[in-house]
């Protein structure tokens, strides 16, 4: 067992058997001033005022005064890639689009192309890297996708580094295969030939060895259709893949509806959306992701965030590092963005990227709070006045140490 002693502020308390948070739920964030956590075999086993706590014999780690947060989870991330892709942040800021990038040999097609010429090892080796800096940014658990392969062993090339990444590290991380993120070039005219060539076979596979939890699919003009989408999924039903979309980011193609309708565990996006499907998403269990870090990015619009919660929905936020559309996986960046430009409140913000992020890797029942029997996943400020520092402080990271199961993270 261990102490953490003498906590300024203990923030995210929460009843261990909420799994997520709605509508005006999301603006409570419960806390304790000058509080204890005890930690046994990785997890919080009790936490409350220092004036309650008793010297018991085990070792005391005294954060003299800092505050203590939940860390992030961060529900989609596309973390591994060979190359970043710097020169299409030129073109960008030269006034092409993303869909004008994508079409003239860059975008996902380009990064898949690099990841085919790149050795396991070498994923493996820069993926690392990146696990860590956005876990000592304060990110306690993950989400993968495969999909920069878009062939069968490039695929699956992906997914084995995911599952060795999920051995080298303590944090929870979950795979989704994204095999159906761009048609590539010899499919161009006949993205059916590539589902039932490439797709198909991948999913057994995948199933077979238990290389993924999560099926995604890009479903937007030039990518893959609703129609595709059905087709992908009556497949993957057979193997058990649940479904997390990629909905409504650059058109909205209706798919907001199916993703609900396939029993999505979340639709990811959500850019462009309408009140009707705003009213689709109340009491289902499927729950919106939300990505201001990639609208930042693209310049696109931001998803309608503060009208989904006083539409009284639960919402996520998420990170969608990647090479193309957001490369960043600095979840503190991207609640600042959801305060500043979808107006969430920071209570709201955290949440979304707690117990709410949590939730959409079916993972809240082991993290993103502070509640008895969970994950003792949290970080450490001494900079904090209030949670409004984190979103205030933009481009500011206010962590100084990274518990994961209780350890520090170095
Ligand atoms: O979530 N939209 C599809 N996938 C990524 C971007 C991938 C890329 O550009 O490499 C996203 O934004
Ligand atoms: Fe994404």
């Amino acid at each position: 067992m261990k102490n953490f002693i003498n906590i300024k502020n203990l923030y995210g308390i929460l009843d261990e058997n909420i799994r997520r948070l709605s509508g005006g739920e999301m603006n409570t964030v419960g806390s304790i001033a000058n509080a204890y956590v005890k930690v046994e075999n990785g997890r919080i086993i009790a936490f409350g005022d220092m004036g309650n706590w008793i010297e018991n014999g085990a070792p005391i780690i005294d954060l003299k005064g800092k505050s203590v947060l939940p860390c992030y989870a961060d529900s989609h991330t596309h973390i591994i890639f060979a190359e970043p892709r710097e020169h299409e942040f030129e073109l960008k800021i030269q006034g092409k689009t993303y869909e004008e990038i994508a079409a003239a040999g860059g975008g996902i097609l380009n990064s898949a192309a690099k990841l085919g010429e790149t050795s396991e090892e070498k994923l493996l080796e820069s993926a690392t890297h990146r696990v860590k800096q956005v876990i000592r940014m304060g990110t306690g658990a993950l989400e993968i996708k495969s999909g920069y392969g878009l062939t069968i062993d490039a695929e699956l090339k992906m997914l084995r580094v995911i599952q060795k990444l999920y051995e080298n590290f303590a944090i929870p991380i979950k795979a989704s295969f994204l095999g159906a993120h761009a048609i590539p070039f010899i499919y161009k005219t006949n993205p059916k030939e590539y589902i039932e060539k490439v797709i198909y076979p991948c999913i057994e596979i995948v199933a077979k060895e238990e290389l993924a939890e999560y099926i995604d699919i890009f479903i937007e003009k030039n990518y893959f259709s609703i129609e595709d989408a059905h087709r992908i999924l009556d497949y993957s039903d057979k193997f058990g893949l649940k479904p997390k979309l990629h909905v409504n980011q650059l058109s909205n193609t209706g798919a907001l509806q199916l993703a609900v309708d396939r029993g999505a565990l979340s639709a990811d996006h959500l850019e462009e959306m309408t009140q009707k499907e705003i009213d689709y998403l109340k009491n289902k269990s499927t729950i919106g992701t939300l990505l201001p870090s990639c609208s930042f990015y693209l310049k696109i619009p931001y998803a309608p965030a503060r009208q989904m919660i006083d539409s009284g929905l639960p919402i996520a936020l998420a990170s969608d590092y990647n090479p193309g559309s957001t490369p960043s996986g600095n979840m503190n960046f991207v609640i600042s963005l959801a305060c500043i430009y979808q107006n969430l409140l920071p209570a709201e913000a955290f949440n979304a990227a707690t117990i709410n992020g949590a939730y959409a890797m079916d993972l809240s029942h082991e993290l993103g709070s502070i509640s008895i029997g969970k994950r003792a996943n949290f970080f450490t400020s001494s900079d904090l006045i209030s949670l409004s520092s984190i979103p205030y402080n933009f481009g500011k990271t206010l962590i100084d140490e990274v518990y994961i199961n209780g350890e520090r993270f170095v």
